[in-house]
């Protein structure tokens, strides 16, 4: 694959942000009780929850996300910045993977550690993904839109398939220490969910702490945060004039980019791998 990627267990991962010795570490990783992990397949809500969870975790204090970039205040378990950051890092600590499963740690298996699974509607994940590859230029060059299309059906991107992803952390053991939300939910009522996350953490926030978290968690904050919008990363790495990291942050975008002909092929696929689960998403009414 060109020299970009890493493939561990059949699934893509950039080299820019993985080595063998950060996913040993991942596999190795000492989960602790209280730890918090947003689990995502890319671009449906990564760096939303990194902003979010460390406000809900400490009560609301901008402190972290004024002054820590995204990648060290809430690192991705499996990249390299988390062996840096997460041993030193007191309680309770906040994580995102986009990992399924079935490849997560032993001790997260043993642990009580909490999981956010957000899901985004595969279409709007395809067109974020789309741009993503235009912009990072550790990543293969989508080419056109219908060609990302059929490797993204394909499974053919980074952390392989959306539907084996949804699937994997559908079917678990976690009972209540799992709470699944929607991109598309957080859109429309992004207080609500943040409620949900709070009550869910055991983290009751007051009506004032709410409200600072949901104004500095929306999409024109984040995109002026420089901690959060990787303004600090160099343009020959990630090209934010192609196009924004933090790019449009809305709901359905897939409809200004996908033919008739494309839906009824997306549509086709994805619909006869969810057949053998039960799983229902508010976008397939
Ligand atoms: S990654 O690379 O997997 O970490 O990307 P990820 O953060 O999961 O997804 C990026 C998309 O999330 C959008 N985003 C937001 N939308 C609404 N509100 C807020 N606050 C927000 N923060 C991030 C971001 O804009 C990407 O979606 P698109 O559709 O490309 O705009």
């Amino acid at each position: 694959k060109d020299g970009k990627y890493i493939v561990y267990h059949g699934l893509l991962c950039p080299k820019e942000t993985h080595s063998l010795d950060s996913l040993k570490y991942f596999e190795e990783f000492n989960v602790r009780d209280d730890d918090v992990i947003a689990i995502t397949y890319p671009k449906s809500g990564t760096i939303w929850m990194q902003e979010i969870l460390p406000l809900i975790l400490n009560g609301g204090d901008l402190t972290p996300v004024h002054t820590i970039p995204n990648w060290d205040r809430v690192p991705w378990l499996e990249e390299t910045r988390a062996a840096l950051v997460l041993d030193n890092k007191p309680s309770p600590r906040a994580m995102v993977s986009h990992m399924p499963y079935h490849l997560m740690p032993p001790t997260f298996f043993s642990s009580k550690a909490k999981v956010i699974y957000v899901a985004r509607n595969p279409k709007d994940v395809l067109v974020s993904s789309f741009y993503f590859h235009q912009m990072a230029r550790f990543l293969d060059d989508p080419g056109t839109f219908e060609e990302f299309l059929d490797k993204f059906l394909a499974g053919q991107v980074l952390f392989g398939k959306w539907t084996d992803h949804v699937k994997s952390w559908r079917k678990n053991d976690l009972g209540d220490r799992i709470l699944y939300v929607t991109y598309e939910e957080m859109v429309k009522d992004l207080r609500g969910a943040l409620a949900r996350f709070s009550k869910f953490l055991g983290r009751e926030l007051t009506e004032q702490s709410l409200e600072q978290i949901v104004s500095h968690c929306t999409f024109n904050t984040m995109k002026t945060n420089d901690m959060s919008n990787f303004s600090l990363i160099p343009q020959d790495i990630m090209d934010n004039k192609k196009s924004a990291f933090l790019r449009k942050g809305i709901v359905g975008d897939w409809k200004n980019h996908l033919s008739p002909e494309q839906e009824v092929k997306f549509n086709t696929v994805i619909k006869q791998e969810m057949a053998d689960s039960n799983i229902k998403f508010a976008w397939d009414e």
